[in-house]
């Protein structure tokens, strides 16, 4: 299923009829195209190949394609592309772009290529052993800094610390970024709560060292405290002891398993050629502990929902935000 396709992309030495001096010998082109194996390719006649080459694979070729020649040319602006259309990649680049694009044949998700995924405004580090953030996880912070303005900020005198849980971290795109967003909250003034304090959960050692990694990245490492656990185990109220978490906002796994059994069956013919675009594929790649939501999909929610936590309960999608004990309001 992961095989890396090692054919090459783009034509090779002597391929094509404008290709400089051809295998039969004709006279020069008056203006040869660069060739294969020459480091000859410039930006934009490469993001025009690539492009064609991944449209049977991707939904967004030309997108992947600038990521892809971006990621090799280690820069970060689409505007670099255009402002340096002519400018020519080496044969090394050009390898890296060729191994790059035939990954993204097999269908693994671009995030997983790259090695890094753009999360509210801030790039995060993403291996196979985390869910690739989805955009509707936008929504769950930005509804989670609603909830903590009006029931903490901008009110006066209210808590001394809020402590927010972050259940089923994953890469740790939730909880970083809510470190990140109430600190300039409350840089702005606009929230009165006098300082945070982060707990991120997950079952999965592997994911826990990344969210860990991307809480270093992004400065925030020491506000939060990681911890591998089975879901509310790791919280005192899970032994209905009191507790001292403000904010529970969590992602849990939300896919139904028969669902995931339908894409891992091996009675679905996957053939990347026919396959590749379709929603599911990238799924294979992901790791199924970060999928499987049980036979209904709500298995981990309904965890949350029916653990007698005192809480205003308000889902979005697959996702949760419990507000654990609502807050004091004056
Ligand atoms: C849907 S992913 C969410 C990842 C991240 N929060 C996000 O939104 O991108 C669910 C995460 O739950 C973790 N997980 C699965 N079962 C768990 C359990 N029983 N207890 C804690 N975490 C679990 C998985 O390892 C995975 O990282």
């Amino acid at each position: 299923m992961k095989s890396v396709d090692s054919g090459s992309l783009l034509p090779r030495r002597g391929e094509g009829e404008d290709e400089g001096v051809s295998s039969r010998g004709h006279s020069p082109h008056p203006n040869p195209r660069p060739r294969w194996g020459e480091g000859g390719y410039g930006i934009s006649e490469l993001l025009t190949l690539l492009t064609k080459h991944l449209t049977s694979y991707s939904d967004a070729p030309h997108l992947d394609a600038e990521r892809i020649v971006l990621h090799v040319l280690k820069k970060r602006e689409p505007a670099y592309l255009l402002a340096h259309a002519t400018d020519k990649l080496s044969d090394q680049q050009i390898q890296e772009v060729t191994a790059m694009a035939n990954r993204r044949k097999t269908g693994m998700p671009l995030a997983y290529i790259l090695g890094e995924v753009d999360f509210f405004g801030r790039t995060f580090i993403v291996t196979p052993d985390v869910l690739i953030p989805r955009p509707d996880t936008e929504t769950l912070i930005e509804k989670a800094i609603e909830y903590i303005i009006r029931h903490a900020g901008l009110r006066p005198g209210i808590h001394e610390e809020i402590t927010i849980a972050d259940i089923c971290t994953g890469s740790g795109i939730i909880v970083i970024t809510l470190a990140l967003e109430l600190e300039k909250l409350m840089q702005l003034k606009a929230n009165e709560a006098k300082s945070y304090r982060f707990i991120a959960t997950d079952i999965s050692p592997a994911a826990i060292a990344i969210a860990k990694q991307n809480a270093q990245n992004h400065g925030v490492a020491d506000t939060i405290e990681f911890i591998e656990g089975d879901m509310l185990d790791p919280f005192d109220f899970a032994q209905g002891k009191p507790h001292k978490i403000d904010l529970i906002v969590s992602n849990p796994p939300y896919i139904q398993t028969s669902e995931l059994d339908a894409i891992y069956s091996p009675q679905q013919p996957y053939l990347p050629h026919f396959n590749a675009k379709r929603w599911n594929v990238g799924l294979l790649f992901e790791p199924r502990i970060a999928l499987d939501g049980g036979p209904d999909g709500q298995k981990f929610v309904n965890q949350i929902k029916t653990s007698g936590i005192p809480a205003i309960i308000e889902t979005t999608g697959g996702a949760i935000i419990t507000l654990v004990q609502p807050l004091p309001l004056k």
